[in-house]
């Protein structure tokens, strides 16, 4: 099953040089409480923001460059199909598709499940979500995030399945 998961401010900016465009510690701490002792499927732009394998979790990049350029035990797939492989031979695995917006894009027919964060703030950014067909899925979760000084904006924990 392939999800995506993802954060976005308004205009569906998702990065800021090769990084999150912002600090948000209760998002950081969904994704993680969400894809522990799951899979993450990411691009080697994102994987390179994460600065090693995300612990706890199987560990996928799809990248261009060859295998011996990341750490031991991460799984290195080379292009799209080899992700819709990998997800066909694991049809009852949680695979979250972490972006970035080129991942996104190229699994925009094939994902079940969003989960998005809305942060309801401006940001500034050189990446965006691309768009999706909302009318594909349907809402089945919602939460409104906690505000308060370490997490300062207005969020929105989202989950959509695909109809
Ligand atoms: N807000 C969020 O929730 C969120 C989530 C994820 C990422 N981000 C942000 O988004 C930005 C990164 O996104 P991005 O779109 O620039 O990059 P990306 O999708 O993370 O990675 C792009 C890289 O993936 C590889 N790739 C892409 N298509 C491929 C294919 N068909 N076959 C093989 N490899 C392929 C290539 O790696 P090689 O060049 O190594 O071949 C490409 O350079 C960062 O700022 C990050 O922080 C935000």
């Amino acid at each position: 099953m392939l999800i995506f998961l993802w954060a976005e401010g308004h205009d569906g900016v998702i990065g800021q040089d090769g990084q999150l465009p912002w600090h948000l510690p209760a998002d950081m701490h969904f994704f993680k409480t969400v894809t522990t002792d799951n899979t993450v499927i990411a691009g080697a732009k994102t994987f390179e923001s994460f600065k090693r394998p995300l612990p706890n979790r199987t560990n996928v990049v799809v990248t261009h460059q060859a295998a011996d350029k990341f750490p031991a035990g991460v799984i290195v797939l080379h292009s799209i199909e080899a992700i819709r492989e990998y997800a066909r031979e694991r049809p009852t695995e949680k695979l979250f598709v972490v972006g970035g917006a080129q991942i996104f894009a190229a699994l925009l027919d094939d994902v079940d499940w969003l989960y998005r964060t809305v942060i309801d703030a401006d940001f500034d950014g050189d990446t965006w979500m691309p768009a999706i067909d909302y009318d594909q899925f349907n809402l089945v979760k919602s939460r409104q995030g906690v505000r308060d000084t370490a997490n300062p904006y207005n969020y929105e924990f989202e989950q959509y399945q695909r109809q």
